[in-house]
């Protein structure tokens, strides 16, 4: 893999609150990751301006809004997210096949020929357990409701999943090649660990064939985090 490829898989989390730190990291690292992941916390703080910020600076977007609503509200908000431009969103899985379909059947509509955002589903929360998973009157081992609302999410058009390391191979085995795995929860061999606990490697996820890497305090909390960009990019290179 050519170091571009292997820069074009970092997506940096944009955890932060403000315009401000959006346009410092976007002016930082726009060119230098793939994209740049805005959340719930950054959006419902600042709005649609951090995805016009980031754009302006050359920075790609991947909208982690999440949706799950009935069918006609989750299409609309992803028509919504699409006309701002963003490369990548998402929604869960558990909303079901028809608001799933509808929403990638609204995006082909208004984007005939293509040039669309691909749209990634949740499948089972990482923080969620067996526990978590029994309270909602769901008695299937986390590891089978992953695989089948993968499976799932496939058959309705959607573009692929956001998972934990741990899952891409189990993904990968069960929805084929022609199936977007973007995963968080990677630490390079550098970093600390912070709270995350199921981790892998950068290199590891990509040879157990993530697309791309969610990646936060790695790069934000290092001294210099453009050289730790660059290392990231060795380590998944090499
Ligand atoms: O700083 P760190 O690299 O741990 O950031 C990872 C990003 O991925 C954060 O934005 C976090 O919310 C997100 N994420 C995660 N684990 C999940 C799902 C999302 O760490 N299971």
């Amino acid at each position: 893999m050519t170091r571009d490829e292997a820069r074009r898989k970092i997506i940096f989390a944009l955890d932060v609150d403000t315009v401000d730190e959006v346009e410092r990291w976007a002016g930082l690292l726009a060119g230098r990751v793939g994209m740049f992941k805005i959340g719930k916390q950054l959006y419902t703080s600042c709005g649609p301006q951090t995805v016009r910020v980031v754009r302006e600076r050359g920075g790609e977007v991947f909208l982690d809004l999440k949706y799950h609503d009935i069918p006609n509200t989750v299409a609309m908000a992803t028509l919504a997210a699409a006309r701002m431009g963003v490369t990548l969103c998402n929604l869960h899985a558990l909303g079901g096949y028809e608001m799933m379909a509808t929403t990638v059947g609204a995006l082909e509509k208004e984007f005939p020929g293509g040039g669309r955002p691909k749209v990634l589903a949740v499948t089972i929360l990482t923080s969620s357990t067996a526990e978590t998973l029994k309270g909602v009157g769901i008695d299937l081992p986390v590891s089978e409701m992953v695989v089948k609302l993968a499976l799932l999410a496939k058959s309705a058009g959607i573009d692929g999943v956001v998972a934990s390391p741990l899952e891409v191979s189990l993904i990968r085995e069960a929805c084929g090649d022609d199936f977007l795995v973007v995963t968080p929860g990677v630490r390079p061999s550098f970093a600390s660990v912070d709270d995350q606990k199921r981790i892998m490697t950068p290199a590891d996820a990509v040879k157990g064939g993530a697309d791309y890497l969610v990646i936060g305090r790695p790069i934000a909390a290092a001294a210099d985090p453009v050289a730790a960009c660059e290392a990231i990019i060795d380590e998944i290179t090499l």
